[in-house]
């Protein structure tokens, strides 16, 4: 398939931040079986995140505030580099996750990318993190918002630039992501949630919201998927709740070109190449001999 520039060798991606930056999972699968990885948001300089305890599991998911902690583009490549352009020589591409508190943040980061990090496929432009108080989802909260940053970063580098968005007002923010030239768009990150220890009254997280991922969210990124893939052209990354073939293929069929897979990567290391597997089986189940005959094949 083809996220907007990005040649996968098949559908399957991880959802940022809940693969680590790749190497974390070899010992598990050939992780360059995979279309593609989308490594953890980075940012121009490093971010402590917000404190811990920052992640609870809830009976349909898991809630995460994690802030985006990363140690900044400078230390990732220097850590990563090495195994991550050995995997992109392995045929998997690697979508490289932007982070930033500013419009001029996003800018330096994608820059900085650019310089220092020839292994990337691709960026993919975060607006829509629910745990940053700064930059984060206010940036992807309206139409204006998502399409200034989109404007902003747009002549600052070559590479496809793939946006992920929240699961709010999407036909508007990806029409005017479309007018800004995104490549592509990506959806949906965590929605914003809250969970209470009932015997402490406190907030079971350090902050009082964080994100939901997991099952609960599979059928809202479905339906957003679906109302984006109504409105624009450009290719469409589905992500939310993927924990088997059939949920993949509810995606594709409501029109992403590719999946990502993520907290189930946190409950079962080997979820994402099992996915896979299944995805092939669908495929052929329908008598297709190319994924991309599925991709919106819904009939409504
Ligand atoms: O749920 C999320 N958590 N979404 C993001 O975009 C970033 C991440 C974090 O680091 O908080």
């Amino acid at each position: 398939v083809d996220l907007g520039g990005i040649k996968m060798r098949n559908p399957i991606n991880t959802a940022s931040g809940t693969f680590g930056y790749g190497w974390q999972f070899e010992g598990f699968f050939d992780v360059s079986c995979l279309g593609a990885i989308t490594t953890k948001g980075c940012s121009a300089e490093p971010w402590d995140g917000n404190p811990a305890p920052r992640m609870a599991e809830v009976t349909s998911g898991i809630m995460n505030s994690v802030g985006l902690q990363n140690p900044g583009i400078r230390a990732f490549v220097e850590q990563d580099g090495e195994y991550l352009s050995g995997l992109r020589e392995r045929g998997c591409q690697v979508i490289c996750q932007v982070a930033g508190h500013s419009i001029d943040e996003y800018v330096r980061a994608v820059e900085l990318y650019g310089e220092l990090a020839p292994f990337a496929s691709g960026l993919e432009l975060n607006i829509s993190c629910p745990n940053v108080s700064q930059g984060g989802a206010a940036m992807g909260a309206t139409p204006k918002a998502a399409a200034e940053v989109m404007r902003a970063v747009r002549g600052r580098t070559n590479l496809p630039v793939v946006v992920k968005m929240a699961p709010h007002d999407v036909p508007e923010i990806a029409r005017a992501l479309e007018a800004e030239g995104a490549d592509a768009l990506s959806l949906i990150n965590t929605i914003p949630a809250m969970a209470i220890n009932v015997h402490t009254r406190r907030s079971r997280l350090s902050r009082p919201t964080a994100g939901l991922s997991g099952p609960a969210v599979h059928p809202i990124a479905v339906r957003m998927v679906w109302e984006a893939h109504r409105v624009v052209s450009i290719p469409i990354c589905g992500i939310g709740g993927v924990t088997s073939g059939e949920d993949a293929a509810e995606l594709i069929l409501a029109g992403a070109t590719s999946v990502s897979v993520g907290t189930a990567n946190l409950v079962d290391p080997t979820s994402a190449p099992r996915i896979l597997g299944e995805l092939e089986d669908w495929v052929r189940e329908q008598g297709a001999t190319d994924v991309n005959e599925l991709i919106g094949a819904v009939e409504c």
